[in-house]
This record gives C-alpha cells, structure tokens and sequence, in this order.
C-alpha cells in the first residue's frame, strides 16, 4: 500500500511541473478575462493591444510603468494620474486585475527586463563588468 501511494505522489509532482513549465511559456487568458477587457479596456488599448497610440500599446515592448505583471497591476488598480487611464480597484477585484495584467502584459513578446524603479532597488543588474551581456557564444 505504501509503495503505492508513493507511485501516486510522484506522478503527480510530474504533472504539477509540467503545468507550471506550461504556464510559464503561454500564457492563455481566461474566458472572462477576456469579456473583461473587451468591455473595459479595448475602446482605448485596442483587441491586440497593438494601439497606433505609444503610451496605450502594449505590444512594443515599451512600458512607461514598468513591464512586471506587479507593476501593470499596479497601474490598472490606481491608474495613471492625469491620463485617461483612469484607476479600475473600485470596479474590479485584486484577482480580475492581476488577470488582466498577465494577459496584457502577454501582448509584449520581450521577456521582462528590470524597469527603472527595480533597477534602483537592484543597482548590480546581470552585467558584467564590461557592460556587456554575460551570454556570449563559446569559442568566437
Ligand atoms: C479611456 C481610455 C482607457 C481605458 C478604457 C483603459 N486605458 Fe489603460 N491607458 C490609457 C492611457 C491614456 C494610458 C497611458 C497612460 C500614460 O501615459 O501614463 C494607459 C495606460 C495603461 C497601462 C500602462 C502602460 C505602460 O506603458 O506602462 C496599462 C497596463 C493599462 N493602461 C491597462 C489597462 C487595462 C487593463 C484596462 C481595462 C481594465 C485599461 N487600461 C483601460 C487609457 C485607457
């Protein structure tokens, strides 16, 4: 019986790895989330997030408010002051906006890099002495 429940456990830990390496290649928003954004945010970030509009898109890779889901969640919760983007906390639950900061975040295929404010906090951000990448192919 025991050796059993062993067998259980561990595959069940493989599967838990797999979901979690999963979730962290595509990111697949949830029905809602998307019936949420289409009815609160698209008018002004379009269905993409691709907006001729440089401080709405989402998908150039340049974030005015930093490119970590916290930081977006942040934004979405108390707005932009003096924009249009106006603080949605009151209208939405810290769960419906962290959802909508992942899948806005999922338009922008750059990985994360440190924002200005993380950098900051972190002066010794991955370089190397010379400035340069640490990555650099062997042998060339
Ligand atoms: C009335 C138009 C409008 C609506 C609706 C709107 N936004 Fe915005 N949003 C803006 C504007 C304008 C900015 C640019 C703010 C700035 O320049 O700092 C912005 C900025 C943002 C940013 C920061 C982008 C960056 O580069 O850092 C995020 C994230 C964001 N919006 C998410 C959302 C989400 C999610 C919704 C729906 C819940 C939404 N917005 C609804 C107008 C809107």
């Amino acid at each position: 019986m025991s050796r059993r429940v062993r067998v259980v456990a561990v595959a069940g830990l493989a599967l838990a790895g797999a979901a979690l390496a999963g979730a962290a290649d595509v990111y697949k928003p949830s029905e809602a989330t998307l019936e949420l954004y289409k009815a609160k945010c698209q008018q002004c970030h379009m269905a993409d997030g691709n907006s001729p509009l440089e401080p709405l898109n989402f998908a150039d890779g340049k974030w005015i408010h930093g490119d970590k889901v916290e930081d977006i969640a942040k934004i979405i919760s108390e707005g932009a002051p003096g924009t249009a983007m106006l603080p949605f906390q009151s209208q939405l639950t810290p769960e419906e906006i962290h959802a909508l900061a992942r899948y806005v975040r999922s338009f922008d295929k750059t990985p994360v890099k440190e924002s200005e404010g993380a950098k900051k906090a972190k002066p010794s951000a991955a370089k190397t002495p010379t400035g340069k990448p640490a990555k650099t192919p062997k042998g060339e």
